[in-house]
C-alpha cells in the first residue's frame, strides 16, 4: 500500500473536492496533512470546507492559487514536501464549454501540464511522488442502448469540456510511461450529493422545484447517466490513489443507469415527502427546452476492475443518495444563498483577510 504524509489536492473547493477531503479526514486513518489549492472560480467554495479548517488545524493548509502557476506549484510541493497529488481542479461544467472553451484547455489542459512538470521535478530530485488523476466517462464517448464504458475502449470525446479532459488523462499516462512518473487514474460517471453547484442537473432541479421555477429538460429528457453518490467516488479515488497499480487506469460508476426524466421523478418524489409541497405542483414546473448541443445520448460505466483489484464497490442506492442530497439542501439554506447569491465570493476575504496566496487553517 501506498503511504502519504503530505498531499496536495487540487480543486477542493469544489463538489467532489470537498467532498474528498471532508471524506478524508473524517472517514479514514490518514494522520498527514492535506494542502488544498483552489483558484476559487465560480464553482470554488473555501466555505464548503470552514468547519474542517476550524477542526483539523495545521494538518489542513488552504492556499489560493491556480494550477497554471507553475511557480506556486513548485513552491508548494517543495515548501510542505509533497509525496500525493490527488487532482480534481479543473473547469468542469458541459454546457459552459460549449460557450466558451478557451478556460477548459487553458485549466484542464495546461493546469495538469504544470503540475505534472513540478511532479517530475520531485522525482528528478529523488523525491517520492504519486500522482492520482481524476477524469470521468465522457472521454469514452458516447453509447447506443447496449454496451459499457470499459478501461480499455478506445477515447472518443465529443464536448470542449471531455476533449479537455481526455487531452489530460493522454499526457498522464504519457508522463508515466516516459518518464516512469507513478500515477494512477480514474474515470467516473455522474456524481451527485452534497456541494454541487447548482448549474448541475440535480441541485439545479431541487433548487428551483423549492422555488416554484420551471424545470428544465434538455430535449426528450431520456439521455441516461450513470449516477453515483459523491462519497462513494471519494472512497474509490482514495482506494486507487492507496492501492491502484502504476500506470494503470480505473473505471468508478454507480452501476445506476437512469434516465434525466427518471431522476427529475425521484426528486420530485423527495422533494414533495420532505419539503411537503405538492407533487402534482411540482410536476408542472416541468418545461421542455432546446436541447444540448451535441449531446451525448447515454454513458454506462462497467467497473468490474476496481472490483476484483482492490475491493472497491458503490455503497450507496439511489434512493437513499437521493434522499440524502434532497435533505441537505433543505438543511443548508445559507450555504445555498450564498452560491446563489455570489456571497461565497467573499467568504475568504472575510476569513482569511489579504493573505491570499498562501494560507493556514490556523493563521
Ligand atoms: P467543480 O466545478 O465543482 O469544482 C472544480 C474546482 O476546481 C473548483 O473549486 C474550482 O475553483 C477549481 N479550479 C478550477 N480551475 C482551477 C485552476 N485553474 N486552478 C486551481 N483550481 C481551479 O468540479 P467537480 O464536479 O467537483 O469535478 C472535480 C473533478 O472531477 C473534475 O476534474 C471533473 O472533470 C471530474 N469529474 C466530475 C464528475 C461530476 O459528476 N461532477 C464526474 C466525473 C469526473
Ligand atoms: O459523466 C460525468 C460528467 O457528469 C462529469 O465529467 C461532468 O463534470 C459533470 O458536469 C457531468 O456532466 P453532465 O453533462 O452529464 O452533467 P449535467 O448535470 O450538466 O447534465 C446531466 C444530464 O441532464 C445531461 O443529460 C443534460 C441534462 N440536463 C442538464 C441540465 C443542467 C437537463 O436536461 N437540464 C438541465 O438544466
Amino acid at each position: 500500500m501506498r503511504t502519504f504524509k503530505n498531499i496536495l489536492v487540487t480543486g477542493g473547493c469544489g463538489f467532489i473536492g470537498s467532498n474528498f477531503v471532508r471524506y478524508i479526514f473524517d472517514n479514514t486513518d490518514y494522520t498527514g496533512r492535506i494542502v488544498n489549492l483552489d483558484k476559487l472560480t465560480y464553482a470554488g467554495n473555501a466555505e464548503s470546507l470552514s468547519d474542517i479548517a476550524a477542526r483539523i488545524g495545521d494538518r489542513y493548509v488552504f492556499a489560493k492559487g491556480d494550477i497554471c502557476d507553475k511557480a506556486l506549484v513548485s513552491d508548494l510541493l517543495e515548501r510542505f514536501d509533497i509525496d500525493g497529488i490527488i487532482h480534481f481542479a479543473a473547469e468542469s461544467h458541459v454546457d459552459r464549454s460549449i460557450l466558451g472553451p478557451g478556460e477548459f484547455i487553458q485549466t484542464n489542459i495546461m493546469g495538469t501540464f504544470v503540475l505534472l512538470e513540478a511532479a517530475r521535478k520531485r522525482q528528478a530530485e529523488g523525491k517520492s511522488i504519486h500522482f492520482h488523476h481524476i477524469s470521468t466517462d465522457e472521454v469514452f464517448g458516447s453509447l447506443g442502448s447496449e454496451g459499457f464504458f470499459f478501461e480499455t475502449t478506445p477515447y472518443a470525446p465529443r464536448s470542449p469540456y471531455s476533449a479537455s479532459k481526455a487531452s489530460s488523462d493522454h499526457l498522464v499516462m504519457a508522463y508515466h510511461h516516459t518518464y516512469g512518473l507513478s500515477v494512477t487514474l480514474s474515470n467516473c460517471s455522474n456524481n451527485y450529493g452534497p456541494y454541487q453547484f447548482p448549474e448541475k442537473l440535480v441541485p439545479l432541479m431541487i433548487l428551483n422545484m423549492l422555488e416554484n421555477k420551471a424545470l428544465p429538460i434538455y430535449g426528450d429528457g431520456l439521455y441516461i447517466r450513470d449516477w453515483l453518490y459523491v462519497t462513494d467516488h471519494c472512497e474509490g479515488i482514495w482506494t486507487i490513489a492507496r492501492n491502484g497499480r502504476p500506470g494503470e487506469t480505473y473505471n468508478i460508476g454507480g452501476e445506476n443507469e437512469q434516465t434525466n426524466l427518471a431522476v427529475l421523478d425521484a426528486l420530485i418524489r423527495e422533494v414533495a415527502g420532505q419539503a411537503g409541497r405538492s407533487s402534482d405542483a411540482l410536476h408542472a414546473l416541468k418545461k421542455t427546452v432546446p436541447d444540448r448541443p451535441g449531446h451525448d445520448r447515454r454513458y454506462a460505466i462497467n467497473c468490474d476492475k476496481i472490483a476484483k483489484e482492490l475491493g472497491w464497490k458503490p455503497r450507496t442506492g439511489f434512493e437513499d443518495g437521493i434522499r440524502k442530497t434532497v435533505r441537505w439542501y433543505l438543511e443548508n439554506p445559507t450555504w445555498v444563498q450564498h452560491v446563489r447569491s455570489g456571497e461565497y465570493q467573499h467568504w475568504v476575504d472575510r476569513n482569511y483577510g489579504d493573505r491570499k496566496t498562501l494560507v493556514s487553517a490556523k493563521a
